[in-house]
């Protein structure tokens, strides 16, 4: 069903939460999973628990995603890396952070697809690319200006590498959850006043958990999805369709 069996597949953002059950899934799903983040120790647990192997790198630093992916065999790549950055208005935001939002979660990926993609077209065994954006991406969400516009850059960068890593047999697709209760989104939308607002526009009225992100993020990867590229997937509880 999912034709992963004995693929290798880089995670990014493996040491936190969407990404650490995305690893599980796949090393379940039989994938040869390269898990990747800057926190060694986070990766090497990992590994002792799901028997997967460990890339760190800092997508920040193109030198630093090159020297890792440059020698590296790769069939698919889940681009789940990523930092939250500050909640501004336009009005008061500060730049210096939008410009390292941009860099991890849009210039990052896009430095992974690069590099990752080379090797996907040498061994001309086709692919697939998952990127883990946001509902951010979708709709306005008030605070969100640097994160949002990074997601939404990545889901063009979604759409611009789908059209030209087709005709190599590679896939790209978005996935763009709601809120995880990860370390990144806790500290704003587990605010009462903040979360439960949100909570009540949304058809299904709660928070996903991880693994709801990662089991869609392994359909989109594997074979299932094989006439599935570029889109951009709302697992969002229905919120941006209201
Ligand atoms: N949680 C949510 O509500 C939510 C909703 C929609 C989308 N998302 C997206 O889902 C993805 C995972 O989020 P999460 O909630 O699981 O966050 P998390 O637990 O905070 O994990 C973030 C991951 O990104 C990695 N990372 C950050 N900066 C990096 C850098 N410069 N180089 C390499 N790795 C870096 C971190 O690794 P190290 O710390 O080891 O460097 C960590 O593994 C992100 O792209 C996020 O934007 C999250």
């Amino acid at each position: 069903m999912w034709g992963l069996q004995g693929k290798p597949v880089l995670v990014t953002g493996a040491s936190g939460g969407i990404g650490g059950a995305t690893v599980r899934r796949l090393v379940e799903a039989g994938a040869v999973v390269y898990a990747s983040g800057r926190s060694v120790d986070a990766l090497n647990t990992l590994a002792a628990e799901t028997g997967c192997k460990t890339l760190p790198f800092d997508l920040a630093s193109e030198e630093s995603v090159r020297a890792a992916l440059g020698g590296t065999d790769i069939w698919g790549v889940v681009n789940c890396g990523g930092f939250g950055g500050e909640i501004a208005t336009p009005m008061e935001t500060d730049i210096a952070v939008f410009d390292h939002v941009i860099n991890v979660n849009a210039r990052g990926a896009l430095l992974v697809i690069k590099y990752a993609s080379q090797s996907m077209i040498r061994n001309g065994r086709g692919g697939s690319i998952v990127n883990v954006s946001s509902q951010a991406s979708l709709v306005a969400l008030s605070g969100h200006i640097s994160y949002g516009s990074s997601k939404a850059a990545l889901d063009n960068i979604t759409r611009v590498s789908a059209l030209e890593l087709g005709k190599y047999n590679i896939r790209v697709n978005s996935v763009n959850p709601t809120v995880v209760m990860t370390e990144m989104s806790e500290f704003y939308w587990g605010r009462p006043e903040i979360g439960g607002p949100f909570l009540k526009q949304m058809p299904l009225g709660r928070w996903a958990t991880e693994d709801e992100i990662a089991v869609p993020i392994v359909f989109l990867l594997g074979d299932g999805a094989s006439m599935i590229t570029g889109v951009s997937l709302p697992i969002d509880g229905g919120f941006t369709a209201c």
